[in-house]
């Protein structure tokens, strides 16, 4: 085909598609296959051409097909929308009536919030993430804990049974804190170990505005040669000031747990206006170097390896984050609360 004969065919494919009628969703579709099918489509077919022109005269011939092509595909367009409109006019909709704005994007919850963070700078510390089941055994949960069977450490943590256990020994439950993953991890590998274990837990507690039945925690676990206290004061200082910011009033405090010798517990300053002492302290986790009795448990030896372990809530820091005064409204579920998030 030479340049001329494939300018008058151009030309006579643009009256046919000028006078094409597109008035049904059937004569939209011919008409795409007709002119703009892939293989077939008229349009499509006089584009081979072009190879076959002397090369001078190819880069005109292209402009003049390529505007042949816009040309039938706005035609096509523009009928599509009123085809559509008028068709679901029909069908009793409307659709050039402005959209609804009371729709909501949503928001993630507070808690999840809280926790990407709280991950996140851990994550950047160099801790893995390990996750464990939240319906627990008793020896996970406690006995390889270091709780012996009749010891009054388990009161601390009453929690609902799915089996009872006999004596101690043998039920099934939801888990009370994090620290089984500490055993179920250890038992799986071998040290040294960094991470962290982040779900929900569940205790018998009486329910007040900072004690809830259910709630989240992150467990960590280091283990290896030489980790001291200093180590782990270190790494939960340094959680701290990234997370509530550099200014946070912290307080590390001797406590008792029966898996990690000595233990301490990290309180932060909340500053509360109304309260007569300008705010109080807020416990936010339990610490403390393994016990040794938990290495052995799991086969890790302790004359060789030393490590730390922490159980922090993620409900209290976010509270303290988000300046939120009770931690029931994590759980009601109402959109003006969870709207400001
Ligand atoms: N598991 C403890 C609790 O829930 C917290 C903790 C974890 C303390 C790890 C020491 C080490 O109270």
């Amino acid at each position: 085909m030479e340049e001329n004969s494939l300018n008058t065919a151009a030309a006579a494919l643009r009256h046919q598609v000028e006078a094409a009628s597109l008035d049904s969703a059937e004569e939209l579709e011919h008409f795409r296959i007709r002119f703009l099918g892939q293989k077939n489509g008229r349009i499509t077919r006089l584009f081979k051409h072009i190879p076959q022109l002397p090369p001078k005269e190819r880069r005109d011939a292209g402009r003049l097909l390529n505007e042949l092509r816009t040309f039938a595909r706005a035609k096509l367009e523009a009928a599509r929308t009123s085809v559509t409109t008028e068709e679901a006019a029909v069908q009793g909709l409307d659709l050039t009536l402005p959209g609804r704005s009371n729709q909501w994007p949503g928001s993630r919850h507070p808690i999840t919030q809280a926790l990407a963070a709280i991950k996140d700078i851990f994550i950047r510390m160099g801790f893995a993430v390990a996750e464990g089941p939240e319906i627990e055994d008793d020896w996970h949960n406690f006995t390889a804990l270091n709780f012996p069977v009749d010891h009054p450490a388990r009161d601390m943590q009453d929690t609902l049974f799915v089996e009872a256990s006999d004596q101690g020994t043998g039920g099934v439950m939801l888990r009370t804190h994090t620290s089984p993953v500490q055993i179920r991890t250890m038992l799986a590998g071998d040290p040294p170990f960094r991470l962290i274990a982040p779900g929900r837990v569940y205790r018998n507690e009486a329910i007040t505005y900072k004690s809830y039945c259910l709630f989240h925690q992150v467990e960590g676990l280091v283990v290896d040669t030489g980790v001291t206290m200093a180590d782990l004061k270190h790494t939960l200082f340094g959680f701290a000031r990234a997370f509530f910011g550099d200014d946070v009033r912290l307080r590390f405090r001797p406590s008792f747990f029966p898996f990690t010798e000595p233990s301490a517990e990290l309180d932060v300053w909340w500053a509360l206006p109304e309260h007569p002492k300008g705010g109080r302290w807020m416990e936010i986790l339990g610490s403390g170097m393994v016990h040794p009795n938990v290495l052995e448990a799991v086969g890790v030896d302790p004359e060789r390896y030393t490590g730390y372990a922490f159980g922090m809530g993620v409900e209290r820091p976010a509270m303290l984050r988000y300046g939120i005064s009770d931690i029931r409204t994590f759980y009601e579920n109402d959109l003006r609360f969870l709207d400001q998030f």
